[in-house]
C-alpha cells in the first residue's frame, strides 16, 4: 500500500512538477491582479513584462525538467531491484528442485545457507542447521578429512571432490554421500565461505557393488566351466575303464561256480567299480554332462522312491514327507535328480551323527522376474521341493561355499566335496536354482526350484529284475577296443551273435552287407571321426526301423537327449553290469 502510494507519486513527477509550476505561474497572475488592478488580461495572464513571462515559463521548466529526471531515476532503480528480484529467485527455485544438498559456510565450517534437499538428507528443519558446524553432522573421520580439504581449498581455490562423504542423520542413522566443495569469496576476492553440494552415493556404490558382483559371478562361473570340462573328461575316460573292469569281472564270475575261492574278491571287484561308478556320477553331474533321458515326471514319486531307499538304510533318522497332492509335472531325468536328493539325504544323515529329523516338502510356485533374477532362470512355474534337517548347520564362511567343488569340511577320506557341486550342476542343467538357508546349531534347509511343465506325467510299468536271455545278431559300435572285447563277450553270453566295429564308417560297411541280419545295434556316442549322431542318422537311411541303443560314459551339451528325440530306442550309462544290458537290450527287443 505504502509502496503504491510511492510508486504513484514518483511516477507522476513530471506531472506533478508542470502543476507546480503552473500553480507558481497562477499566484503570480494573482498577485498581480491584486496590485496592479488596471492591468489588462494578457499582463495578468502572461506578465507584465517580457522579464516577468521569462521568469515564469523558466520556473515552469525547471520543475518539468526536475519532475521527468526523478521519474527517470527511480524507474531505473526500480527495474534494476525487480531484476535483482528475479534473479535471486530463479536461483532460489533451482536450489530447492535440484536433487542435490546444496549449503554454504563461513571460514569456521559453520552453515549460513542451506536447500530444502540438504536439509531433508539430513533429517534437520533448516532453522536449527542455520549456524551448524559441519562438524556436527558428520563422522569424526570425515570431520577430520572435511577441515584438511577445507584448508587446502582455502589455499588453492581451486574445487575439491570428496568421494566418502559420510554424515550422521538426525535420526542416527548413517549416509554415505558426495561433496564437491569450493571457495565462496568476497568482491575483493577474499575468501568469505565455502560452498557444497552433496549427492547422495548409495546409488553409485550400489552400481559399483553389481559390477564387482558381476565380475566374481563371471570369474567364478569361468572357473567351474573349466573345471566341469575336466571333470566331464575325466568322467568319460574313467568310466570306460571301468566299464574294462567291470566286464571282465562279470565273464569271469560267469565261469566260476561261487564256492570258487576267488567268487568273493571278484564280487568285491565290482562292489569297487560301483564306487568308482558313483564318483563319476558328481563328476558328470558337477560337470553338467550326465543330463540323459529326459522325462515328463511327477517329482513326489522321485522324492518317494528316494525318500524310503534312505529311510530303510538309515534308521536313526526319522524321515517326515509333506508332498502336495496335485503337484505340476516337470521335464527331468529322473536318475539325475534321485542322485541330487541323495546327496542331500546324505548330507542331512552326516550333519546329524545322534539322529534326527528330515523334512521333505513339495509345493507348486509361481516365480516373478524379480525373485529369479539373481538365480539367472526364467521366472514362471516352478516345482518347489525343500530338504530340511535338525543338524548342526553351517556358519557364513562354510554357506557361502559349500557348492564349490571340492569344498568339504569333513576329515580326509570322509568327503571328496563334490555332493553339492554336483547338485548344484544338475539342477542348473534343468533349467532350475538351489538355495540355502543354515544357522549354526539350527539346522540347515535346501531348496530347489524346477521348471514346471504343462504336459502329463507318463509311469513306466516296473520291470522284473531276473536276468534275460536272447537271440538274434547285435552290431556293436565302440571306439575303445577293450570295450568292444568285453562288450561282444558279454553279448555273446547272453545268446546274442555280435558283429563289431571300431568306428562309425566301419558300421556303416557292415550294415550295408548284412542290413537284413542284424536285429539291433548298440552304438558309442563319443566316437572320433564319424560321430554317434551322424552314425545313428546314416544307419537310418539305410534302414529306418533299425532298432538303435546308445551307450556312453558322458555327454556333450544334451546330444544324447537330441539322439534318443530323433527316434533311437534307448540309452545305457556306462559302466553296465550284465543284468542292466540285458534288460535294456530285452526292453528294445520287445521281450519285456
Ligand atoms: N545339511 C548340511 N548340514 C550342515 N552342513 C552341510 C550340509 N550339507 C552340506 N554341508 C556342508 O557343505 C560341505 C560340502 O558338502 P558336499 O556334499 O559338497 O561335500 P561333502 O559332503 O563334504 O563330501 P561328499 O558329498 O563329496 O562326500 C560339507 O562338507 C558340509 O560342511
Ligand atoms: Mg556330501
Amino acid at each position: 500500500m505504502k509502496n503504491n502510494l510511492k510508486d504513484t507519486i514518483t511516477e507522476s513527477m513530471v506531472v506533478t512538477g508542470i502543476c507546480l509550476a503552473a500553480f507558481y505561474w497562477i499566484c503570480e497572475s494573482f498577485m498581480y491582479f491584486f496590485l496592479e488592478p488596471e492591468a489588462n488580461i494578457f499582463q495578468i495572464f502572461l506578465g507584465p513584462d517580457l522579464f516577468q513571462i521569462w521568469t515564469r515559463v523558466l520556473v515552469l521548466c525547471i520543475f518539468a525538467i526536475f519532475g521527468s529526471h526523478v521519474q527517470y531515476t527511480y524507474n531505473k532503480r526500480r527495474e534494476a531491484d525487480s531484476e535483482l528480484r528475479e534473479s535471486s529467485e530463479k536461483y532460489r527455485t533451482i536450489l530447492e528442485s535440484i536433487e542435490e544438498g546444496y549449503f554454504e559456510t563461513d571460514l569456521n565450517g559453520n552453515l549460513t545457507f542451506t536447500n530444502d534437499p540438504f536439509c531433508k538428507i539430513l533429517g534437520y528443519p533448516r532453522n536449527q542447521l542455520l549456524g551448524m558446524n559441519t562438524r556436527e553432522y558428520t563422522t569424526p573421520d570425515t570431520a577430520e578429512k572435511i577441515s584438511r580439504i577445507m584448508g587446502q581449498v582455502k589455499q588453492t581455490r581451486r574445487p575439491e571432490d570428496v568421494p566418502d562423504y559420510d554424515v550422521i542423520r538426525k535420526n542416527g542413522r548413517k549416509a554415505v554421500l558426495e561433496l564437491s566443495i569450493s571457495l565462496l569469496t568476497e568482491k575483493n576476492g577474499k575468501p568469505a565461505g565455502f560452498r557444497g553440494m552433496l549427492r547422495d552415493a548409495t546409488r553409485r556404490k550400489e552400481t559399483e557393488e553389481q559390477k564387482r558382483l558381476l565380475e566374481t559371478q563371471l570369474q567364478q562361473a569361468q572357473k567351474m566351466e573349466s573345471i566341469g570340462t575336466l571333470a566331464g573328461g575325466i568322467a568319460h575316460d574313467f568310466n570306460n575303464i571301468l566299464m574294462g573292469i567291470q566286464g571282465n569281472a562279470t565273464l569271469m564270475q560267469l565261469k566260476i561256480e561261487s564256492e570258487h575261492p576267488n567268487y568273493e574278491k571278484i564280487k568285491n571287484i565290482e562292489k569297487f567299480v560301483l564306487n568308482g561308478t558313483e564318483l563319476t556320477k558328481q563328476l558328470l553331474g558337477f560337470a553338467r554332462r550326465g543330463k540323459y533321458l529326459v522325462k515328463i515326471t511327477d517329482l513326489n514319486d522321485v522324492i518317494e522312491k528316494s525318500s524310503s531307499l534312505f529311510a530303510r538304510t538309515k534308521k536313526e533318522i526319522q524321515v517326515h514327507t509333506d508332498l502336495h497332492g496335485e503337484i505340476w509335472a516337470a521335464e527331468v531325468d529322473s536318475g539325475q535328480i534321485e542322485q541330487a536328493l541323495l546327496n542331500l539325504y546324505v548330507n542331512a544323515w552326516q550333519a546329524m551323527p545322534e539322529g534326527g529329523d528330515l523334512y521333505l516338502k513339495t509345493r507348486n510356485i509361481l516365480l516373478d522376474g524379480s525373485y529369479v533374477k539373481p538365480f539367472k532362470v526364467e521366472p514362471g512355474k516352478y516345482v518347489e521341493i525343500s530338504v530340511s534337517d535338525t543338524g548342526v548347520g553351517m556358519d557364513r564362511e562354510t554357506r557361502k561355499r559349500i557348492f564349490e567343488p571340492f569344498f568339504t569340511t569333513k576329515e580326509m577320506g570322509r568327503g571328496t566335496g563334490l555332493g553339492l557341486a554336483s547338485v548344484y550342476g544338475i539342477i542348473k542343467s534343468h533349467g532350475g536354482y538351489i538355495d540355502v538357508t543354515s544357522e549354526k546349531e539350527k539346522g540347515t534347509t535346501f531348496t530347489i526350484y524346477l521348471p514346471a511343465s504343462e504336459k502329463k506325467v507318463v509311469r513306466e510299468k516296473a520291470v522284473p529284475t531276473e536276468m534275460l536271455r536272447g537271440s538274434g545278431t547285435i552290431l556293436l559300435i565302440d571306439d575303445e577296443k577293450m570295450i568292444l572285447d568285453v562288450g561282444c563277450e558279454l553279448l555273446e553270453e547272453l545268446g546274442y551273435t555280435v558283429l563289431s566295429a571300431l568306428s562309425g564308417r566301419e558300421a556303416l560297411d557292415i550294415f550295408q552287407k548284412n542290413s537284413d541280419k542284424i536285429d539291433l545295434i548298440i552304438m558309442d556316442m563319443i566316437m572320433p571321426g564319424m560321430g554317434g549322431g551322424e552314425t545313428f542318422d546314416r544307419l537310418r537311411n539305410i534302414n529306418p526301423n533299425i532298432k538303435v541303443l546308445l551307450s556312453s560314459g558322458y555327454s556333450v551339451n544334451g546330444q544324447a537327449s537330441k539322439i534318443l528325440r530323433r527316434g533311437c530306442d534307448g540309452f545305457i550309462q556306462k559302466p553296465f553290469n550284465l543284468n542292466q544290458l540285458a534288460e535294456k537290450i530285452g526292453k528294445i527287443m520287445g521281450k519285456r
